[in-house]
């Protein structure tokens, strides 16, 4: 099969035919109908995600014989060569190649004259951001006085490079990544058209590996189709890009947590074996985590990037937090580790290690200013009158500030039972010190820092309220 064919043969040629993007289909189609149309638009976003896609549709949207249309015949002329990028109004012009120069040059000549077939002459600049100053000022004295029949769109995907004089002449449009779910639908019906077999988790791997891309989605598709024969299964997703599936993730996580150093190596090894990079692995644990600490969080799942079946595995694995919280912090914290490590194989052997030894680490808090054995020594006594209260305070931070002994409890409750007991305490305290003391007690700073990651996950996303 031809390299190329899926991701043009499946270019979508009317609007209602794109994946996504409703927001910028919607307003095209506003300024359509109501003949209202700019003379420059702006299509920002990522790459493959249907921006000279629209650009075109638009054109042939404008130049359609029965244009301006929202859905234009694709049969008549102007229709078809659009479509083959053959038509001479609807020119397209990379800013990439050669930074545009000659063309923009060009460009400055051509302007002027009306359109040879049609109604307008559009002008798509792709990789706009790419123009030379030069070219960008060349551009700017069209755009100031744009001759009535011209229209230009200029697509990149780098909005903030270009100019403000000229973003402050066009109409913008955010283009968006697709989520997991759209990838795959797109993909699953190209699959059906093509008579592809292939399993729904290979579909959904692909879209998870496109990362928001249509495009990259269809070249894995076409890249798999030309080396699997017979049905595509996941397995053949993995091999094709080294990628490990969110079985693995669960696999590794859960042998962490039960302390399995040998497993836990086996596992790692073995998905390098498979074809995996030690810094793909790394990636894929700390996105995993991620979706660990949203669940956690009781995030709704369109949030997430998963299936239903994965947020159940994570669920049922019953990961605290402040477990994900730790083992994200080690993992971050070792991110140079991992990236510059001339044998990245031992330094990801090295830190799941050190996930594991963090995982039953809780967060003492340092005992800054206590005079080192003064805990001990209460533990010792404590231990024989109350070993629940020996535990709360074992877990609480304490200092001394001249006559006051502070004592930073772990949590609200580990607080109360302190309140409680205050009293006896103080009188251990007194008699350990052989002084006259009072004692405070207080709920440690990072757990109530540890309490605001809630409302900050909720200023993440959009202010919205998660529950
Ligand atoms: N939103 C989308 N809906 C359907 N297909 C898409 C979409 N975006 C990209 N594609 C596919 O990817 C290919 C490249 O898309 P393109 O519009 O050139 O992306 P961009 O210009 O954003 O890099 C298209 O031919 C099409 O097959
Ligand atoms: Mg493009
Ligand atoms: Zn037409």
């Amino acid at each position: 099969m031809n390299h190329r064919v899926i991701s043009l043969k499946y270019r979508p040629q009317d609007f209602d035919d794109l994946t996504g993007q409703s927001h910028v289909v919607l307003s095209l189609k506003g300024a359509i109908k109501s003949g209202k149309i700019g003379h420059a638009f702006l299509f920002a976003g990522p790459r493959g995600v249907g921006k000279t896609t629209t650009a075109r549709i638009f054109a042939k949207s404008l130049n359609c014989i029965e244009g301006p249309t929202i859905h234009p015949c694709q049969k008549c002329q102007a229709c078809r060569e659009i479509a083959l990028s053959r038509s001479i109004d609807v020119v397209e012009i990379d800013g990439a190649s050669n930074r545009g120069i000659d063309e923009i040059r060009n460009l400055r000549e051509a302007v002027g004259y009306a359109p040879l077939h049609s109604q307008h002459k559009v002008y798509i600049i792709d990789e706009v951001h790419m123009l030379t100053p030069e070219a960008f000022n060349a551009l700017l004295k069209t755009l100031e006085e744009p001759p009535p029949s011209v229209i230009f769109i200029f697509a990149t995907t780098n909005p903030v490079k270009i100019p403000q004089t000229i973003l402050s002449r066009c109409e913008r449009f955010v283009f968006k990544r697709l989520s997991v779910a759209e990838i795959s639908t797109r993909l699953k019906s190209i699959a059906a058209k093509e008579n592809l077999e292939i399993t729904s988790k290979a579909l959904h791997y692909i879209a998870v590996r496109a990362d928001g891309s249509v495009r990259d989605g269809e070249s894995l598709l076409e890249q798999l189709s030309s080396f699997v024969e017979g049905k595509i299964t996941e397995e053949d997703v993995f091999k094709l890009i080294g990628f490990l599936g969110s079985e693995f993730y669960a696999g590794l996580i859960q042998h962490i947590l039960q302390k399995g150093y040998a497993d836990v190596l086996r596992v790692l090894n073995k998905g390098i074996e498979n074809g995996a990079d030690p810094l793909e692995i790394y990636r894929g644990l700390v996105d995993y985590l991620r979706a660990a600490l949203l669940v956690s969080s009781q995030l709704p799942e369109e949030f997430l990037d998963l299936s239903a079946d994965e947020v159940g595995k994570i669920r049922s694995m019953e990961l605290s937090r402040e477990k994900v919280m730790g083992m994200l912090e080690v993992l971050l914290g070792s991110e140079d580790l991992i990236k510059r490590s001339m044998n990245a194989r031992v330094a990801i052997e090295l830190l799941l290690c050190q996930l594991i030894r963090s995982i039953d680490k809780v967060p003492v808090q340092k005992n800054e200013g206590c005079r080192g054995d003064i805990k001990e020594e209460m533990l010792k006594i404590l231990q024989m009158q109350s070993p629940k209260l020996a535990a709360i305070v074992h877990n609480s931070s304490i200092k001394k500030e001249g006559k006051t002994i502070a004592i930073a409890a772990e949590n609200d409750f580990a607080q109360k039972q302190l309140l409680h007991s205050k009293g006896m305490l103080e009188i251990i305290l007194k008699k350990l010190l052989r002084e006259d003391c009072t004692l405070r007690v207080n709920i440690a700073d990072e757990v109530k820092k540890e309490n605001n990651l809630e409302d900050t996950i909720r200023v993440l996303f959009d202010g919205e309220e998660v529950r």
